[in-house]
């Protein structure tokens, strides 16, 4: 069974689909032992206390120095004798002696279709508000193991993941059926009301 820690900083709904996979049996040959976060008031903290998970607050600001906060990182990570870390949500920068060490061993999910929407400032609600400024129709969300640069790692996993075929499927499941009878209904209604007012 592999061992994994997650690291988050917020709501903790990605740590909520991955505690409710094990429970499910989507994910078997792997269970969440440790959350670390770096805020103390992330509500991921209380998900990992109800699910009788060891979890803990290290944050950058009890830290006179970065080297110290990295040092104090490194330590809890490696007293869980973690075989996978999982960043769910994460938001701050890991040490690049961490990255190294765990070379291979930690992902991380963004909120787009990696290269799009990605890098310095793309998270949380921002991603979403580029990708709609961008006017981009469709967006997803990417797995990606993570190295030196900013979601820049190799993929792993992508949602949407259409071929043709199923890109049309899902067009026509969730549009075409929709729209066509919503255009008749509306268009039909505005001749009946018209023909009332004559
Ligand atoms: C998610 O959108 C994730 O993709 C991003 O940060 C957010 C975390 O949300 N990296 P939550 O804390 O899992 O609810």
């Amino acid at each position: 069974m592999l061992r994994v820690g997650v690291l988050v900083s917020g709501g903790g709904t990605n740590l909520q689909a991955i505690l409710d996979a094990e429970k499910s049996g989507v994910i078997r040959h792997a269970k969440v032992v440790y959350v670390l976060s770096n805020n103390a008031s992330a509500y991921a903290l209380t998900r990992a206390a109800s699910a009788g998970i060891a979890n803990e607050c290290i944050s950058p600001s009890s830290f006179e120095t970065r080297e110290d906060f990295h040092r104090a990182l490194l330590a809890a990570i490696e007293r869980e004798q973690l075989d996978l870390i999982v960043l769910a949500g994460y938001l701050v920068k890991l040490p690049d002696e961490m990255i190294q060490r765990y070379r291979g061993r930690i992902m991380n999910i963004h909120p787009s279709l990696i290269p799009s929407f990605c890098g310095k400032g793309a998270y949380g609600l921002k991603v979403h508000e580029q990708a709609l400024s961008r006017g981009v129709k469709v967006t997803g969300a990417t797995v990606h193991l993570v190295d030196e640069g900013l979601d820049e790692g190799p993929i792993l996993l992508q949602k949407p993941d259409d071929t043709p075929e199923t890109l049309q499927r899902r067009v026509m499941e969730e549009a075409e059926w929709v729209l066509l009878p919503r255009a008749i209904e509306d268009y039909a209604r505005a001749a009946a009301e018209r023909e009332d007012k004559a």
